[in-house]
């Protein structure tokens, strides 16, 4: 049985009962990393246009400050964002107002929604920061199958899947679970998804001024593929 910890009441009670508790509008190091992932789906995409990228799922769209952030430089994307602090949750549709009908807040857990996911609806997936939360309160085979399969799936062909995720923590609440071969082993599951191949994968060491520390951030790039013509699947069928 996994210990359920990272659930709604605890990003409620211990992070979003503040505004912006990691910073994120506010810090480079986040800006950064922020802007890395959007660099990296642009070059992923490529020869798309980024102003032809119509839908990008946001797992985690937080209080929408990484969504203000796509919204900007995918111009004519729509944005499907969901988050289940609903503490945050507010706060994202507050912020996100003045984008109208180019975003759709979903207040709910990835887990069980993810099932709901249209087959290659979006163009774009991002999954920043969030992996390691999940991780931790579900069983490989329930991240496998309800939330890595059924994102990679909702992806058009040649669609990306980005996640950027800190390695190897010190001093927080998320330390142990941030471990290398943890999250590693979810790299290597998202590899061997039948209809993923994995076309990015680089380590980041970038200081956060805020925290007076170095972080290690992974950034990996996925990119949908038919199943049907790549020789790499090998189970789920
Ligand atoms: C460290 S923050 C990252 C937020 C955002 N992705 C970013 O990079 O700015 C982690 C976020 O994941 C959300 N979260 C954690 N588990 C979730 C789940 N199972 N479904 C949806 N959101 C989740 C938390 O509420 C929190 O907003």
């Amino acid at each position: 049985m996994v210990e359920k910890k990272f659930n709604e009441e605890y990003f409620n009670k211990n992070e979003f009962f503040k505004e912006d508790p990691w910073r994120f509008g506010r810090s480079p190091y986040e800006l950064n990393k922020y802007q890395r992932q959007i660099d990296l789906i642009k070059a992923l995409i490529s020869p798309k246009k980024p102003e032809k990228v119509d839908s990008i799922l946001e797992v985690s769209s937080a209080e929408g400050i990484f969504t203000q952030m796509l919204l900007e430089n995918f111009e004519n994307a729509k944005i499907t964002g969901v988050e289940f602090s609903s503490e945050a949750f507010k706060r994202s549709v507050k912020n996100l107002e003045p984008y109208g009908e180019r975003v759709e807040l979903i207040h709910g857990d990835i887990v069980d929604y993810a099932k709901n996911l249209k087959e290659k609806s979006f163009d774009a997936a991002v999954m920043s920061e969030v992996i390691l939360y999940i991780g931790n309160d579900h069983s490989f085979t329930e991240m496998n199958d309800r939330v890595f399969y059924p994102v990679a799936n909702s992806l058009k062909l040649g669609g990306v899947l980005v996640i950027a995720q800190i390695v190897d923590q010190k001093g927080y609440p998320e330390e142990d679970l941030s471990k290398t071969p943890i999250i590693h082993s979810y790299k290597a599951m998202l590899r061997d998804q039948p209809i993923l191949k994995k076309v990015y994968d680089e380590p980041f060491f970038e200081y956060k001024d805020e925290e007076d520390q170095v972080f290690n951030y992974e950034l990996w790039g996925f990119r949908r593929v038919d199943e049907k013509v790549e020789p790499n699947w090998k189970w789920r069928k």
